[in-house]
Formats: structure tokens, sequence, C-alpha cells
């Protein structure tokens, strides 16, 4: 599936009117499987305390469950507030190792505008594994999922209920 199609798939579910948990772990699903240089996807959300907090994965299991803004890829991308394309992790002084067979990584942020609330993060064992093609079919991932928070939000606050952005 291309960006495009994992949207499309996204589209459906919302109309089933499934909860946003429900929603980041599908477009975890669809985006992992999308691409077989994929190795380890997940969404980190970002909470009002500054830190990110691993959402759903696929993948190996991570120490890193917790990263604070301005710590590692994540939370770099975070604090300089742009996405980060990482073709060899070696070479990256603030990169927290995930797996030693992780070769690059890429964190797309999910944001409108200024306001950040989460971000994908996908690990591959190949070197370089993110050409721009691949990068801009996870930015319309992240872009549909942004919408979907901001959607998350308005009915929280018209509920009156708790929101975690
Ligand atoms: N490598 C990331 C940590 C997350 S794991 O890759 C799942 C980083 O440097 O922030």
């Amino acid at each position: 599936m291309n960006g495009d199609e994992i949207c499309q798939k996204l589209d459906s579910l919302w109309a089933e009117r499934v909860d946003i948990d429900q929603l980041l772990a599908s477009a975890v699903e669809y985006l992992h499987h999308s691409n077989p240089r994929f190795h380890w996807t997940g969404i980190y959300e970002l909470f009002p305390d500054n830190v990110l907090r691993l959402g759903p994965f696929i993948g190996a299991p991570t120490d890193h469950v917790f990263i604070a803004v301005g710590q590692g890829v994540c939370g770099s991308a975070v604090a300089e507030k742009r996405n980060k394309n990482i073709p060899d992790v070696t070479k990256e002084p603030n990169y927290l190792a995930c797996s030693s067979a992780t070769q690059s990584e890429l964190v797309v942020l999910i944001r409108k505008g200024e306001t950040i609330f989460a971000q994908i993060d996908i690990d591959s064992h190949e070197y370089d594994a993110f050409d721009p093609h691949t990068v801009k079919e996870i930015e319309k991932v992240a872009d549909w999922l942004a919408n979907a928070y901001m959607w998350h939000l308005k009915s929280g606050i018209l509920q009156g209920g708790s929101t975690k952005v």
C-alpha cells in the first residue's frame, strides 16, 4: 500500500468511528507492512510534560518507552520541530540504540503548524532506507493522523472529557 491507500483505509476506519488509539495502531500496522525495509515501526506521542511516550509499535521491544524532548533522534526532532532522516545511525551522535541491527532511522512529526502531537518512527536494518519518495508517502499518513488528533482534541473539548493532547 502506498500513502494514499493507507489514508483511504484509515478513512474507512474513521467512518466506523474507531477511536484515536485504534487509528494509531492501524496506521502503524499498514505502514509497517507497506515496505520490506521497515523493521521497526512505531508512534511516540508527545505529552504535556515534554516527554514522548511509546504508543503502538511493531518490531522488537525497546527500552526507550519514554524519551525526553531533546534526547535521541526522536526527542531532537521535536526540539528542532523538524523531521529527521538518518541514513547511518552510527554517524549520529544523538542516537538512542533500540536494536544493534538498526542502520537507518526516519522520524516524521505528526503536527499542525507549530503544534506537535506525536511522531512516526521507523527503523531499518538497511543503510539509507528512506528515499524522498518513501518519506513523502509516510508524510501523507502523518498529515492524516494530525487531522485525526485535531478532531480528537475538538471532540474531547466539546464533551468536556480529558484528552492526551
Ligand atoms: N532511535 C531512537 C529511539 C527509539 S528506537 O529507535 C525505537 C532515538 O534515537 O531517539
